[in-house]
C-alpha cells in the first residue's frame, strides 16, 4: 500500500508518544511505502487534490527500561514532489486540533478525493460532522450531565444544581482551557465571561465527575470496536488527567461498562467515517470524542506489550483487499 500522512511538522513529532509516528512505523514495518505532507500543502488543481508529498522512512522505536527509545535520525525524508492524493491507497488526516478555518478548509479538499480509488481516514464528512466536544452530545445516555451555551444565568443555575463542575472551551485539546467550577468561587463570573467571550461563544459545561481523581480512561476504538485502552491519573495539585498537563498513564482494563458505551457509539462512528477514534471515559461516563488525532497507542503498547499500529495496518490491508 501507499499511505500518506498529513500531519503536524515531522521534527516536531514525538516518536515514542505520538500515534502518528506509530501508525507511519507499522506501515513501514508490513512494507508498506510512506509519505508526509502538512495541511497547507493541499492544493487543487483541475478540480484534483494534490499535496507535496515526502517519502519517509523510519527508524523504529525500541523499548528500553520501559520507555520508547529513538535514535536521534529517527526519520529520513526524501525529495518531496507534489502528487495528486488518489495516487494514495490511503491518506491519514492527522493534523494536530484546534479545528480551525483552514482545517475546514483542508477537509473540503479532502472531498475531492475520490473514495473509490483512496480511503482517507477519518473521513473528511467524519471530521466536520464531528466537533470533539460536542459529538458526544448525541450519545446523552452514557455522558454526565452537560449543558452546551453562552448564557452566564444558565451556567450558573447548573454550578448551583451539581456543585461543582467542569467547563470546556469547544475547541480544545490536551487540558487547554479546562476549568473546575464551583458554588460560591468569587472568580465564577469573570470565569464565565472569559471563556465565553463575554457571552459571544458557548462553552460546555459538565457535571464532576468524582472518578476522575481515579483517572480519565483513553479508549482507541478501530472501525467503532474498541482495541486498546490507558488510564490516565491527575498528578500533584493538577485535576486534570492529560498526559500534556503531567498525567500519570497507567494499565487499565476495558470494562464491560466500556463495551456498552463502545457498542453505543459503533454504528454512528461507522457511518461518520469515523474509522479510528479514542474517547474518554470517567468513572463509567463518556466525556468526550476524540476524532483528528487520537493518541493513545504508544503508551497503550508500552503497558500492555500490544503493537496496535500493526493492527490497524492490517485492518486496512483486508478491507483494501475486500474492495479490489
Ligand atoms: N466531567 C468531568 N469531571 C471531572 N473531570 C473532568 C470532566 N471532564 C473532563 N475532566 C478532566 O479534564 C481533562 C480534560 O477533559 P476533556 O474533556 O477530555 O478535554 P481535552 O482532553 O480535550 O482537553 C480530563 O482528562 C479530566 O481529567
Ligand atoms: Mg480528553
Amino acid at each position: 500500500m501507499k499511505l500518506a500522512f498529513i500531519v503536524d511538522p515531522v521534527e516536531g513529532l514525538d516518536p515514542g508518544h505520538d500515534t502518528s509516528v506509530a501508525l507511519m512505523e507499522a506501515a513501514g514495518l508490513l512494507g508498506h511505502q510512506v509519505w508526509l505532507t502538512q495541511m497547507h500543502h493541499l492544493t487543487v488543481i483541475r478540480g484534483q487534490a494534490y499535496a507535496l508529498l515526502y517519502p519517509v522512512e523510519l527508524v523504529p522505536v525500541k523499548l528500553v527500561d520501559h520507555k520508547w527509545l529513538a535514535v536521534d535520525d529517527w526519520y529520513k525524508l526524501g525529495l518531496p514532489e507534489w502528487s495528486p492524493l488518489e495516487s494514495m491507497d490511503v491518506v491519514w488526516m492527522r493534523k494536530d486540533p484546534p479545528v480551525t478555518i483552514a482545517y475546514l478548509y483542508a477537509t473540503y479538499i479532502l472531498d475531492l478525493v475520490n473514495v473509490q480509488q483512496t480511503r482517507v481516514i477519518n473521513t473528511p464528512k467524519g471530521l466536520r460532522e464531528a466537533n470533539e466536544k460536542m459529538y458526544a452530545l448525541q450519545f446523552a445516555s452514557v455522558m454526565p450531565e452537560t449543558i452546551v451555551t453562552q448564557d452566564k444565568a444558565i451556567i450558573h443555575q447548573f454550578v448551583d444544581a451539581q456543585g461543582a463542575a467542569i467547563l470546556k472551551p469547544l475547541n480544545g485539546k490536551a487540558g487547554e482551557g479546562i476549568l473546575y467550577l464551583e458554588t460560591g468561587d468569587r472568580n465564577i463570573n469573570s470565569i464565565i465571561e472569559i471563556s465565553t467571550r463575554r457571552g459571544a461563544e458557548p462553552v460546555m459545561i459538565q457535571s464532576y465527575l468524582p472518578a476522575a481523581i481515579e483517572g480519565d480512561k483513553r479508549i482507541i476504538l478501530l472501525n467503532g470496536e474498541p482495541i486498546g485502552a490507558i488510564n490516565r491519573i491527575p498528578s500533584g495539585k493538577e485535576f486534570r488527567g492529560n498526559m500534556a498537563v503531567g498525567g500519570r498513564v497507567a494499565e487499565v482494563e476495558i470494562t464491560s461498562r466500556d463495551y456498552e458505551i463502545c457498542s453505543t457509539l459503533s454504528a454512528k462512528l461507522r457511518s461518520d467515517g469515523l474509522y479510528f477514534v479514542g474517547i474518554d471515559v470517567i468513572g463509567g461516563y463518556l466525556t468526550e470524542i476524540n476524532v483528528t488525532s487520537p493518541t493513545g497507542v504508544r503508551e497503550i503498547d508500552r503497558l500492555n506489550n500490544t503493537h496496535l499500529g500493526l493492527q490497524v495496518i492490517q485492518w486496512l490491508e483486508n478491507l483494501l483487499a475486500k474492495e479490489n
